[in-house]
């Protein structure tokens, strides 16, 4: 039996030693997970997590005689001294990992006291710290906490492993005598086969892949029904070579992100659901096969949703570039490895175990102990070791690298040949992050900058066959210290906003996959926000075949994907360089060879800027005007008209998107004359189960043409009726347009209302707490 006690803590900010006898009577009544501190969305002190603070809980506990009773923490930020009923239990070390507890011998029925003195400093011995990292580790009991009650004999863990043909390996590790074991197989509970075998087969299985992540049901009974274990698996088979990443024998080039585990205002205090958006957002939002776990173990929450979705995961271990020579950070180091593989062992979109502190230097004697500890418990999945310099030495099965080569649109990858020697596969984990920091309020050049080079890493993973694939850094902006990002405490390297609002870069990733239509401006058209008011490039990120452009009712022309400046990505973004096309229609300008001339002179000031015209450009000039008898007044007339548009007509911009020659989506840029409130929820319903549920608003202020305004900074204000609670602010401004609001149950159910208000618009959302 799994017993949650998740609801009902109280806390303390502080420690004291009467705290071990008496709750204070002040102390908060709070829910984990739970933060030791709620931030602002930036601009703090992150010392404000370093410190001592104590957790509450009192519980009553039936019939656990003759029972093993495991109080078990998910994990919680970084050291706890834990008493129950005034016995000190120990001091452990968690942070990323899991901490078991046998407290059976200290238990009573009613009234069992348990007090949790936590210690969140980054303390030496506890990696990732020890130096400084580019990241936040935030304080608190911050994921579930259980009590496991088994029979003495019972399953501690199920290791399953199995493969394309329905061959099942299991290892069991159970705790006092096995007598014997059985394993039942489930598929959409239906029994599929049963076995008394650790080895045994699943004929004609449903494979896990990709596409189809078929997921079947193991459950394993010990000593004819003493103690039962049941968890989840896939049947796949993966292969890293050097010739690319295989995935049940189909070449699969791997296109992903890395992940950190932070939220806005909650930290890392996320429930389950909040994990499972980060998953669907990673999987439909951008498309991608691969997530990382950069750098540390994730929620169970987070790597089960990525198995249901078919979304490939690297995990790692926690750290950031610093080995200590330290003997208690050392041994941490190697509990953090041997947790982590025991712990994500079961799922199957797990393909890999990071076993080498991120970017950090060669151990011999470190890296060497990592990788045996892994490939002991785990001798299907291949270890891998993220380095940030070439020819590093390799002890793990994959030579994986942080490459930060792009500088620009000219080259997004190295060459895989110069990274290392040997023939061992190769996996990019990181690129870009740092390269170009974007603000999803940075101005529209920026922005597109960024989008474009992803393109171009992405353009460049598929250019080397020899390489598995590429890990963008990263899927959203995060929490930082002082001496990283843009000082404000947040490194703004995310596809995506913190509070999971995409910026363009996220619509490349987007645009390559085939299961939905996309079809993205990466402009507003507005001429007088790019340098010298005029538009320079204008690109859509899409998958479909082309796009028609028309102005106003006028067609200008018809775009293809840019293959000359993306030769290999699936679909590369299309280029529009010229606005003016088959508008031209002069009528003092006959000659339909002359229309176009004029045409393409006028696209290119269009584009380009006055400032930017060429020799070239003046004779056509010239020409034109002495043949049709233009004076300059006509020719200001036509640019007024034609490039600059400015006065009473009003232009809209229609993109007609194609696929197979079906006009499959429509997006529209006009100059935002009105504005809307766009609000998408990440579901719409909260339900309590072993603690409390949480979900994201994501609210955008859009024009007419359902286009952010990215330069809104209004304030939204939030208020809230009914069975729910706000996670963030009651008023808070938008960003780049966008801003996410947070919203939890409570102890009771029922319907509730979430009023939302925003620069003189207002939103009611209905939410039903179940
Ligand atoms: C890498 C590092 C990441 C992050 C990134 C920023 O060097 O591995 O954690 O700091 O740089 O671009």
């Amino acid at each position: 039996m799994v017993k949650s006690i998740n609801f009902d803590w109280r806390f303390k900010d502080d420690f004291k030693e009467t705290y071990l006898e008496k709750t204070p009577l002040d102390a908060l009544k709070i829910d984990i997970p739970h933060s030791i501190k709620v931030l602002p969305s930036n601009y703090f002190n992150e010392k404000d997590f370093e410190k001592v603070t104590t957790y509450f809980k009192t519980f009553d506990l039936e019939d656990y005689e003759n029972k093993s009773v495991i109080l078990r923490f998910e994990a919680f930020m970084v050291k706890a001294k834990i008493y129950l009923n005034s016995i000190f239990l120990g001091e452990f070390v968690s942070g990323f990992r899991p901490v078991e507890i046998e407290i059976k011998d200290y238990l009573k029925e009613k009234n069992n006291r348990l007090v949790v003195v936590l210690d969140s400093s980054e303390l030496e011995d506890v990696p990732p710290f020890g130096y400084t990292i580019d990241y936040l580790t935030f304080g608190g009991i911050y994921r579930e906490v259980s009590l496991l009650v088994r029979s003495i004999n019972h399953i501690d863990k199920v290791l399953v492993h199995a493969y394309k043909d329905g061959k099942v390996n299991v290892t069991s590790l159970v705790a006092g005598e096995r007598k014997n074991i059985r394993y039942e197989v489930y598929f959409n509970d239906e029994l599929v086969t049963s076995s008394s075998e650790d080895e045994f087969n699943i004929d004609s299985p449903m494979v896990w892949d990709i596409n189809s992540p078929n997921l079947y049901t193991l459950k394993a009974i010990l000593n004819d029904g003493e103690d039962t274990y049941v968890t989840r698996f896939g049947c796949r088979d993966f292969k890293f070579t050097n010739k690319g990443f295989f995935l049940n024998g189909r070449r699969v080039k791997l296109v992903g992100l890395n992940r950190h585990q932070s939220y806005p205002y909650i930290g890392f205090a996320a429930p389950k659901s909040l994990q499972e958006d980060d998953a669907n957002l990673l999987k439909k939002e951008c498309g991608v096969n691969i997530v990382r776990t950069s750098h540390y173990m994730q929620s169970e929450h987070f790597l089960s949703r990525c198995d249901e979705l078919g979304l490939l995961v690297i995990n790692e271990i926690p750290g950031w570039q610093f080995i200590s020579k330290e003997k208690e950070w050392r041994e941490n180091f190697y509990k953090n490895v041997k947790s982590m593989v025991e712990e994500e062992y079961n799922h199957p979109s797990l393909i890999g175990h990071g076993v080498r502190i991120d970017e950090s230097q060669d151990d011999h004697e470190l890296y060497l102990n990592a990788n045996k500890i892994a490939h002991e418990i785990d001798r299907y999945r291949p270890t891998l070791g993220v380095r940030n310099f070439k020819n590093s030495e390799l002890l793990e099965d994959i030579y994986a690298y942080n490459d930060f080569i792009c500088k620009d649109l000219t080259k997004g990858l190295d060459n895989p040949k110069t990274i290392k020697k040997g023939d061992a596969p190769y996996l990019v984990t990181e690129y870009l992050g740092h390269m170009e920091p974007t603000k999803s309020f940075d101005s529209e050049a920026q922005r597109v900058f960024h989008a474009l080079r992803h393109a171009k890493v992405i353009d460049d993973n598929y250019k080397y066959d020899e390489l598995c694939g590429a890990i963008g850094w990263c899927f959203f902006d995060y929490y930082t210290h002082k001496d990283f990002g843009s000082g404000d405490r947040i490194c703004y390297h995310g596809v995506f906003d913190m509070g999971r609002n995409p910026k363009l870069a996220s619509y490349i990733y987007k645009s390559q996959q085939d299961e939905e239509d996309v079809l993205e401006v990466l402009s507003s058209l507005t001429q007088g926000d790019r340098p010298q008011a005029f538009y320079h490039e204008i690109y859509v990120a899409t998958n479909l075949d082309y796009v028609d452009l028309y102005k106003n009712e006028t067609f200008i022309k018809r775009y293809y994907p840019s293959r000359d400046e993306f030769k290999y990505m699936p679909h590369p973004p299309i280029l529009i360089n010229d606005l003016i096309g088959e508008s031209f229609l002069e009528p003092k300008v006959k000659s339909l060879k002359d229309r176009k001339r004029f045409a393409s002179l006028l696209s290119y000031v269009a584009i380009n800027g006055l400032l930017e015209l060429k020799t070239k450009h003046y004779v056509t000039m010239g020409y034109l005007m002495l043949k049709y008898k233009l004076k300059y007044p006509d020719l200001v007339d036509i640019f007024n008209r034609y490039v600059s548009c400015w006065g009473k007509q009003t232009i809209i911009y229609t993109f007609k998107g194609y696929k197979n020659d079906k006009l499959v989506k429509e997006v529209k840029r006009g100059p935002s004359l009105k504005q809307e409130l766009r609000v998408n929820l990440s579901k719409d319903y909260l339900e309590t189960k072993d603690t409390y549920d949480a979900l994201r608003i994501s609210v955008a202020l859009v024009n007419e043409y359902d286009m952010v305004l990215p330069y809104a900074s209004s304030i939204v204000d939030v208020e809230v009726e009914g069975p729910i609670e706000l996670l963030s602010p009651k008023s808070e401004s938008l960003k780049g347009g966008q801003l996410s609001i947070y919203i939890r149950s409570t102890a009771k159910k029922g319907e509730a209302k979430v009023k939302i208000t925003c620069h003189g618009l207002s939103k009611e959302i209905k939410i039903i707490s179940k």
